[in-house]
């Protein structure tokens, strides 16, 4: 397994290229079960969650092909995907893949709107909590379909296609907003989504579907319009800037101090995070080419900060911050309010030399003078490169275990980084 190794203590200093949104790209992949015809995405990131993803449309019966390398090319641009779902051959979602990456229970969506029905694993719990998936069925059944829970499969069908209706959702749902609105795209009528998610990742998706036909009005506000049509074709579309990544490198540059351009990023999808970086004491430039962002001298500003829904701060940016706050100059706050359980970062911080105490849903982060490199271990996604960017300001070596965590959602980490000045390294095996 392999493991990341570094050696804190030096500033980042240079650019550093955004990759499309892991968060957008799934549902945009997910989207190509709606139409016979190709969906071409640009700018898809190189990651294990794309690769698992392309195993699970594979056993739907869904060709994908990633186009080679074209001249002029950097290594950081990303990739392109044509994906053919002509003939979907199986509506089963097995066990095996789905409990891999919770994401791939959306294929139930697609599926049904285009077939009728699916047969898809319930995710079951992670890291982060137990992450039902109970708003996603209630979205579906309010568009018509009949849903039995059988042996672990959430069994949905609706042999005469699904019809327009009203999901109101009780909670603000990412994954039930994208999947509401994929089927409702090929019900009958007009379907009206309240309380949706408002997350770019959602507008991206839903300008990919609109170029293929689809009928949907206020896509990045809280109610979403659809007009259900008979038949989605084919489209050309390139996946948004990651806005978890470019937040989590400006925290790190905040963490260790230089002067770094995130290229291509996009301060609008993360303007509640940059304002918290401000207090911090960071100085941000929006520029033509990205986001320049710059802290000399000063230390860290102690700031408290809630997790919301977007436009709020991301609960994905949560544990990023608190690395940063734990060497801020005060004691700071954070309040996660998305996943009850998203706090197993805290113990491996504390290996580091941070002070955090847990009250329930509130830590509070007493900042320290000094980190101390220590061997790690990551959890989920958003804890691993919070262990990452604690360690660029830790003194001497840290060692971060289970690194597949990282590669589930950071292109070429170590890479972007190094090529700013951390002493970060890969040991394989
Ligand atoms: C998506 C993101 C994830 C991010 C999260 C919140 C992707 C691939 N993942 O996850 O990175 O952290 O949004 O911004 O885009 N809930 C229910 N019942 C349901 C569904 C959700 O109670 O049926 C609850 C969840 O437990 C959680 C809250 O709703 O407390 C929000 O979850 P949701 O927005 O659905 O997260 P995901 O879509 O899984």
């Amino acid at each position: 397994m392999d493991r990341i190794r570094i050696a804190g203590g030096r500033p980042l200093n240079g650019t550093i290229p955004i990759s499309g949104a892991k968060n957008a790209t799934l549902p945009l992949m997910i989207a190509s079960l709606l139409t016979p015809d190709r969906l071409i995405l640009d700018n898809v990131p190189r990651l294990a969650d794309v690769i698992q993803l392309q195993r699970i449309l594979g056993n739907h019966g869904v060709d994908v092909m990633v186009a080679g390398k074209r001249p002029g090319d950097t290594a950081y641009q990303g990739q392109t995907l044509e994906i053919s779902a002509a003939h979907v051959i199986d509506t089963t979602a097995p066990y095996e893949l789905v409990s891999k990456m919770r994401a791939s229970f959306w294929v139930i969506g697609p599926l049904l709107a285009r077939m009728g029905e699916a047969k898809v694993s319930m995710p079951g719990g992670c890291a982060i909590g137990t992450r039902p998936v109970d708003l996603l069925i209630k979205a579906l059944e309010g568009l018509g379909a009949r849903i039995d829970i059988d042996g672990g499969y959430v069994v949905a069908r609706a042999p005469k296609g699904l019809t327009g209706g009203h999901v109101v959702f009780p909670k603000v749902t990412v994954g039930g907003t994208h999947t509401a609105l994929m089927a409702a795209t090929l019900a009958r009528g007009t379907t009206i989504i309240d309380n949706a998610a408002r997350e770019p990742e959602i507008t991206d998706v839903a300008d990919c579907l609109i170029k293929m036909g689809a009928k949907i009005t206020g896509a990045g506000t809280s109610r979403i319009v659809v007009e259900g049509v008979a038949r989605l074709s084919g489209a050309r579309h390139s996946v948004l800037p990651d806005r978890i990544e470019t937040g989590t490198y400006a925290m790190a540059v905040a963490m260790t101090g230089g002067d770094v351009l995130l290229e291509g990023a996009r301060p609008e999808l993360l303007q509640s995070a940059l304002d918290v970086l401000v207090e911090a004491g960071a100085e941000i430039t929006a520029t033509n080419e990205g986001i320049r962002i710059v802290r000399n001298g000063a230390g860290i500003a102690p700031v408290t900060v809630t997790t919301a829904p977007f436009p709020g701060f991301p609960t994905d940016l949560q544990a990023q911050l608190m690395a940063l706050m734990t060497r801020a100059k005060g004691t700071s706050q954070i309040t996660e309010t998305i996943f009850e359980n998203r706090f197993m970062h805290v113990q491996e911080l504390a290996r580091l030399g941070a002070r955090i105490h847990l009250d329930g849903e509130k830590a509070t982060i007493e900042g320290v003078e000094r980190l101390k490199g220590a061997p790690v271990m990551a959890t989920d996604l958003r804890a691993s490169v919070s262990l990452v960017i604690a360690a660029l300001a830790a003194e001497g070596d840290t060692m971060v275990n289970r690194v597949y965590h990282l590669d589930r959602g950071f292109e070429r980490l170590e890479d972007k980084l190094s090529a700013c000045g951390a002493d970060i390294s890969r040991i394989s095996g």
